[in-house]
This record gives C-alpha cells, sequence and structure tokens, in this order.
C-alpha cells in the first residue's frame, strides 16, 4: 500500500491548469486578526504541542498555529491539562486553541478560560472521528445535530470577545452531508470564519478529500473558508484555492513529514517554484526539532522523536538504517546522538560539526 505522502494529491488531478492562475492569498483576517500569509498549520493532536508549532513557526510561510484539541470539561476538571495542552510561549502569536465537548455552558467556560489565557482566537472542533470523543458528542459526533452545535456556537460567541472559528468535516456519513448548513448557522453566529476537512466522519482519512464541497462552502457563506485536506505539495496548495476560491489553506500531515511545506507553498506563491530540502537541512531540522523536543521536557518526548525521525526521514536514502538505531534507543539524547552517527557518514565532517555545535 502506499504511504499518504508518497501519493501525488490533487494538483495533477481535473482542473489541474487553474492552479497556474491561482496563489494563495498573502493574508486573510478572522475577526480581525491577521494571518499572513493564509497558510495554516492544522491542529493534530500528539503533534502539535508548543515545540512543534514554535519549530513550524520559525521555519516560515505559516501563517497561524493550533493548538492540538483539548477537551473543553478536562480543562474544567483538572487544571493540568491546561498546563499540558494550553501552555505557549510568546512568539507563538498568533495562535488558536482548539476546543472540543457538547455542553454549551461548559464549553462557553472553558472559551472564557481560553481568552484569559491570551489565545488570539478559539476553535471550535466537529471533525474528529475518534471512537471515544465522539461518544461522549463530542468532535464530530455533533454533526449528527445541527442544533446543538447552534447551541455551542452561541454560547461560545456570547462569552468570549476574541474571534471564534469552526473546523468540521462535511457531516457524518454520504447520506448526511451537513458542511453547508453548518457554514451558513456558523455565519449567522457570528463566528470569524470556517475551516472544512473535506472527507466525511465515515471517510475517516480514506479515499480523496472532496474539495468540490469546500467550493460549496465558499458559495454559501461571505466569512472567511479555510480549505483543508490532502495538500502534499505547493502545487496542491495553489490547486485548492484555485478550484474552491477559499480564502486560506491548512495543512495537516504533509508539514509532519516536510515541515518547510509552507516555507515552500509560500516561494511557490512569490515565484511559481520552490526549493526542495537538502540532505543537510534535514540533518539540521531533525537536530533542531529534537533539541527542542529534549529541552521542552514534555511527556512522552522519547516517543515523539521515534515518531518523528519515521516521518522526517521518508525521502532520506538509507532512513530505514536510522529508524531502526532510532526506535532501539531509550533516550532523549541516546536517540540525538544515533542521529548525528546517521548524517555523519553522509554529509562532510564539517557540515555535521557545524550543525551539531549549532
Ligand atoms: C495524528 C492526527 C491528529 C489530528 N488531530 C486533530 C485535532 O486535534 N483536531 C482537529 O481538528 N483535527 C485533527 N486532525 C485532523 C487534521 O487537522 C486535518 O483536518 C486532517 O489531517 C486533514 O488534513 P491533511 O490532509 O492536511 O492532513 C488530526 C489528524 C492527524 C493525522
Amino acid at each position: 500500500m502506499r504511504k499518504y505522502w508518497e501519493t501525488p494529491a490533487n494538483a495533477t488531478g481535473e482542473g489541474a491548469n487553474q492552479q497556474q492562475l491561482a496563489r494563495v492569498p498573502d493574508s486573510v483576517s478572522l475577526g480581525g486578526v491577521h494571518l499572513a500569509p493564509a497558510t495554516l498549520l492544522a491542529p493534530m493532536s500528539g503533534i502539535t504541542d508548543t515545540v512543534f508549532r514554535r519549530f513550524i513557526r520559525n521555519l516560515g510561510g505559516c501563517g497561524l498555529i493550533m493548538t492540538e484539541f483539548t477537551s473543553a470539561d478536562g480543562m474544567l476538571r483538572d487544571k493540568r491539562m491546561r498546563g499540558r495542552y494550553l501552555h505557549f510561549y510568546d512568539d507563538e502569536h498568533p495562535i488558536s486553541a482548539q476546543l472540543f465537548g457538547s455542553d454549551p455552558q461548559v464549553m462557553a467556560e472553558a472559551a472564557r478560560m481560553v481568552e484569559g489565557l491570551g489565545f488570539d482566537l478559539v476553535d471550535l472542533n466537529l471533525g474528529c472521528p475518534a471512537k471515544k470523543v465522539v461518544k461522549c458528542n463530542g468532535g464530530s459526533g455533533l454533526l449528527r445535530d445541527l442544533p446543538a452545535i447552534g447551541r455551542i456556537f452561541q454560547a461560545v460567541r456570547t462569552a468570549v470577545k476574541i474571534p471564534f472559528t469552526v473546523k468540521f468535516r462535511l457531516g457524518w456519513s454520504d447520506d448526511e452531508i451537513v458542511c453547508v448548513d453548518l457554514a451558513r448557522m456558523a455565519e449567522d453566529c457570528g463566528l470569524a470564519g470556517v475551516a472544512l476537512h473535506a472527507r466525511t466522519r465515515e471517510q475517516g482519512y480514506s479515499g480523496q478529500a472532496r474539495w468540490e464541497w469546500i467550493a460549496a462552502v465558499k458559495n454559501a457563506v461571505r466569512v472567511p473558508v479555510i480549505g483543508n485536506g490532502d495538500i502534499r505539495l505547493p502545487e496542491d496548495a495553489a490547486a485548492m484555492v484555485g478550484r474552491t476560491g477559499c480564502d486560506a489553506v491548512m495543512i495537516g500531515r504533509t508539514a509532519a513529514s516536510n515541515p518547510w511545506i509552507f516555507r515552500q507553498v509560500a516561494q511557490y506563491t512569490a515565484t511559481g517554484a520552490y526549493t526542495e530540502a537538502t540532505e543537510a537541512d534535514r540533518y539540521e531540522m531533525i537536530r533542531t526539532y529534537f533539541q527542542m523536543l529534549i529541552e521542552e521536557e514534555l511527556p512522552g518526548t522519547e516517543g515523539k522523536m521515534k515518531q518523528f525521525a519515521s516521518w522526517f526521514t521518508h525521502g532520506v536514502a538509507n532512513g530505514a538504517g536510522l529508524r531502526k538505531a532510532v526506535y532501539e534507543s531509550r533516550t532523549g539524547p541516546e536517540i540525538l546522538a544515533r542521529v548525528d552517527e546517521f548524517f555523519s557518514t553522509r554529509l562532510s565532517r564539517e557540515l555535521v560539526a557545524n550543525i551539531s555545535k549549532a
């Protein structure tokens, strides 16, 4: 089976020539919060913690970073949860906090906390397909109950002054597509923008994102529409804008295997071309990210390093050797040493010394 990152996405498909004309906008405003460029990092649980977010921000080209989804109930119950999921640094602005939950009052209270913590935006998750979230009517579970969504929209909207957005899927299944109605309702309730991952809950991550629904949502509302799903290359980002008219694009999984994607989209927008990362860039990137992880001392650091070593090394010749070495290591510094060793056989000694000292 082909891996996600090995499959060419939509840019070469139907309507590919529209991408020539389209560009990702230089900026978008969500309720007065200015994002430049209009390329956003998708929230990803287990991935978009403060370290990953700052890492992406530092590489350039990303207009908004978002937290992992955070349980509104959990936040009210457990202070540690706030510390773990909603901790951010000053250099992360503009930043959005994503919440999930189903009780309007709890959501409103959690949104107030988010505002108090200094976030620039708050986002409601209506897309998560995970069983444990759906079971308590959170995430995509709510897609079957528009009136319940309306009550959350109203409660959160009146609770906070910061812009409020929603991220959702097409609907529960092909027979229950609600994205256009949902987007209209969001606009009517005063939300500042909508982000659509163009798959149903039933689809999970399978098949292709159906960008035609992003176009349908764009035609239905005046608030900014953020398109999401299957952007693997800068050409895909341009093609999504060309085919849907969306105001901003959001990138998830590709960021984990190619964190330069945001910079590449910006380059492609400006010049019609972009540079690929060299092996030295890759080394520097893995090292920087791992060093940041070790310094932050977040729970599960070694697991994250192993996971990332596997994503980052796709496209690196003999990457399998590094993945094996990393999986056999036990501590963060040990993993870092394996990375240094691996690249020292491939890059000049001088280059390795420069990068590992930096
Ligand atoms: C590991 C993983 C974790 C995710 N966690 C979240 C989340 O916390 N909140 C959310 O709204 N979407 C989450 N998503 C969905 C992504 O934000 C995004 O909508 C989806 O991956 C499609 O975009 P992509 O094709 O660019 O990856 C997650 C996706 C992945 C792969």
